[in-house]
């Protein structure tokens, strides 16, 4: 059919209400893509989205006369680009300084106002330094025009079909008075969420896994086929105006952030304002410690001065500005050489294989020892001593070892000991081949100075001041040779030993922790009494279920095994504690030394019982230990994975893997508000 002729098929004729529909579709789209992306707040699913999209779709589709480049379908894919364009920026792409200290910052200030000769506080806009891809977005009297990467700072690529299909990227800005020309400077970048979902996908397909959300949202923006782009879980947060013609800019850095808010663009919501580098400094300490449960990476924090006359007056040198600065996190990545690996006896007698490496600064602190968890581990990594490493500390997270950048020329493999290294008893494998443990049990010095730490752990009796230090040497001397030793402890017994820096006020704190730990509740004593397989959650299930210390110590296995929670191994581990004669001693010795508990009520069924939940991702309002305890204490069982039994997973901040696999399986997923409000139902 050629352009001069018309179709005079019904399907194919403009009438008002076709009009009209199209337009309520994309004012309804562009809406929810607003409350999705900005306001953080989605109003509908994200299947009822997709239905409001493919109408739009299938009308522009029918009346090809509809289409129109503005249109949120425009956003999904187009022809494929052939290459892309070189783009000059007017105003150049600047990179920033860095500083990695309190002093550095200080410094960093000091010139500030040597150079703006003042001694008066300088106010300052703080911001996420989000770790992504700086991208210089143009629009022309509202309407998107072209975006471009950085490149060397002064010449870019043009790939804006592919920015084109970023969801939250306003095509058009939320503003009746738009600047004629305004140009927005931002990142895109990948939420960790989708990211993980990306590459489990990939995985599964067989695809080309991306290292981590920065590669792969560069490697998306740079496609040649928008379509690829479109299917990426893609996100642009602005964070600077270049240029503006025809209208003023607000007077702060804060306010032009809260323009470009209303304009329509995502901005990060973690920025602040505030004097001096002690303030910078606090919100750098603040942003660690909120880092990883934010939803996307970032590197640092930036640091801007936040009025822009002063940002005028400061200029620019050597292509960074002198009024911002990057605070940076230190790396999280380092290299050093495994020395050796030593082998550490656990209170159930499990080895645990520990790297002995070059100390090496990584994360912000110097670290000497690793975990390596077990044998397979040791074997997936193929590690070897002498063995150049990859160490990585991310936060507060243990450090671990994540491969091996070069193997040594003579390199030392590493081999199970056959007799533990503290009591030299014969080593154990279970039966899957993974854990090797000390048979040594009440013989090796190791496992018995490990379960008692255990006993006197926070979670477990809280015996505040007995740190291992002292343990290893009560244990030395006998004063104690086991846990109910703890409570036949007096201050002239330990006064009498005459340990070197053990006075009479330690002592009498240590006597009294261990007399105030006399009263306790049952699940927190069956905790601490370290049977295998008995962690705090089996530990409450077994007092709620049997509601008495003697009829847990008389139950069988069959009788054990009603408990939620307990299977058939753990079953075994719990009857052949409490068969043990030794520990039945021990046990009558801790009560008849006064160790108590008020008594608790057996539970029926309860509302929760036979269910399978699953939490994931961070839950802000209490945290996923605490939701953990309450919904067992309502009958669930909290579970580490999703399967098809499960009941519900609880999906909170920068929940990944879990949520996916929950949405294939068709689980129902619930937010922490709902979770809430069914606890407060129960009042639990
Ligand atoms: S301002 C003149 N603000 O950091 C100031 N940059 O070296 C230029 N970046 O790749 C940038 N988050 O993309 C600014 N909140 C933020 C930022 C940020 C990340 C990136 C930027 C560039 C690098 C600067």
């Amino acid at each position: 059919m050629s352009n001069f002729e018309f179709n005079f098929g019904n399907e194919n004729v403009l009438s008002e209400q076709i009009i009209q529909q199209a337009l309520y579709l994309r004012e309804q789209l562009r809406h929810h893509n607003h409350c999705y992306y900005v306001l953080d707040n989605p109003q509908i699913s994200d299947a009822q989205y997709d239905i409001l999209f493919r109408q739009l779709l299938q009308l522009e589709k029918d009346y090809p006369q509809l289409q129109n480049p503005d249109s949120p379908t425009q956003k999904v894919g187009g022809e494929a680009l052939s290459a892309f364009n070189s783009i000059e920026h007017r105003i150049p792409m600047l990179s920033l300084g860095n500083v990695f200290s309190q002093d550095e910052l200080n410094d960093f200030e000091r010139k500030i106002k040597e150079r703006l000769e003042t001694s008066s506080d300088i106010e300052y806009c703080a911001e996420l330094k989000l770790d992504g891809l700086a991208i210089s977005l143009i629009y022309e009297n509202g309407l998107f025009k072209q975006g471009a990467t950085r490149g060397d700072g002064t010449t870019g690529e043009d790939i804006s079909h592919n920015l084109k299909t970023i969801r939250n990227l306003p095509l058009q800005l939320n503003t009746l008075t738009p600047p004629a020309i305004l140009e927005v400077r931002g990142e895109v970048l990948m939420p960790k969420a989708g990211f993980h979902k990306l590459n489990a996908e990939a995985q599964q397909k067989g695809e080309k896994i991306f290292a981590n959300p920065r590669n792969a949202a560069a490697g998306s923006v740079r496609q040649l086929d928008p379509k690829i782009a479109a299917q990426r879980p893609l996100a642009f947060y602005a964070y600077a105006v270049a240029q503006i013609d025809g209208q003023e800019l607000p007077k702060t850095q804060y306010e032009v952030l809260q323009w470009l808010k209303s304009l329509g663009f995502t901005i990060s919501d973690q920025i602040q304002t505030g004097i001096g580098a002690k303030f910078a400094a606090q919100f750098f300490a603040q942003i660690q410690q909120q880092r990883s449960q934010l939803p996307y990476d970032i590197d640092g924090v930036v640091i801007k001065v936040n009025e822009l006359a002063k940002q005028q007056r400061l200029g620019i040198v050597s292509r960074e500005p002198r009024w911002a600065t990057a605070y940076k996190f230190p790396a999280e990545l380092a290299s050093t050489m495994l020395e050796a690996v030593d082998f550490q006896v656990g209170r159930t007698g499990a080895l645990t294989p520990v790297a002995r490496v070059k100390p090496v600064f990584v994360g912000g602190v110097t670290i000497s020892n690793i975990t390596l968890h077990n044998m397979d581990e040791i074997k997936r990594l193929d590690l070897a001593i002498g063995d150049t490493i990859e160490v990585c500390r991310a936060g507060d997270v243990i450090p671990k070892v994540t491969q091996v950048l070069h193997k040594a020329e003579q390199s030392q493999v590493i081999t199970l000991p056959s007799q533990c290294p503290v009591c030299q008893s014969a080593i154990v494998q279970d039966e899957k081949g993974v854990i090797a443990r000390c048979s040594g049990d009440f013989y090796c010095e190791a496992q018995v100075q490990r379960r008692l730490a255990h006993f006197v752990s926070r979670k477990a009796m809280n015996i505040d001041g007995l740190g291992e230090r002292w343990l290893e040497q009560f244990l030395e001397i006998g004063l104690i040779s086991n846990i109910a030793d703890l409570y036949a402890l007096t201050k002239e017994k330990i006064l009498a030993k005459n340990i070197e820096g053990m006075g009479e006020r330690l002592a009498e704190k240590i006597v009294n922790a261990i007399e105030q730990s006399k009263t306790t509740t049952l699940p927190r004593f069956i905790y601490a009494l370290g049977i295998r397989g008995v962690g705090e959650s089996t530990a409450l299930a077994l007092a709620q279920h049997f509601a008495s210390l003697e009829a847990i110590q008389q139950a069988t296995e069959e009788t054990l095994k009603q408990v939620p929670d307990i299977g058939e191994v753990s079953a075994k581990w719990i009857v052949a504690y409490f068969q043990e004669p030794i520990h039945q001693q021990m046990i009558a010795k801790m009560q008849a030394a006064g160790v108590n508990w008020p008594a608790i009520e057996q539970r029926g069924t309860q509302p929760l019982t036979g269910q399978i939940w699953v939490l994931t991702g961070s839950l802000t309002a209490m945290g996923r230990d605490e939701a953990k305890t309450k919904l067992q204490q309502l009958g669930a069982k909290v579970s580490g994975s999703v399967s098809k039994k499960t009941t519900i997973v609880v999906a909170g901040a920068e929940a990944g893997s879990k949520l996916a696999d929950a949405q294939k399986l068709g689980v129902t997923v619930w937010d922490e508000q709902q979770l809430i409000a069914l606890l407060q139902e129960h009042q639990a």
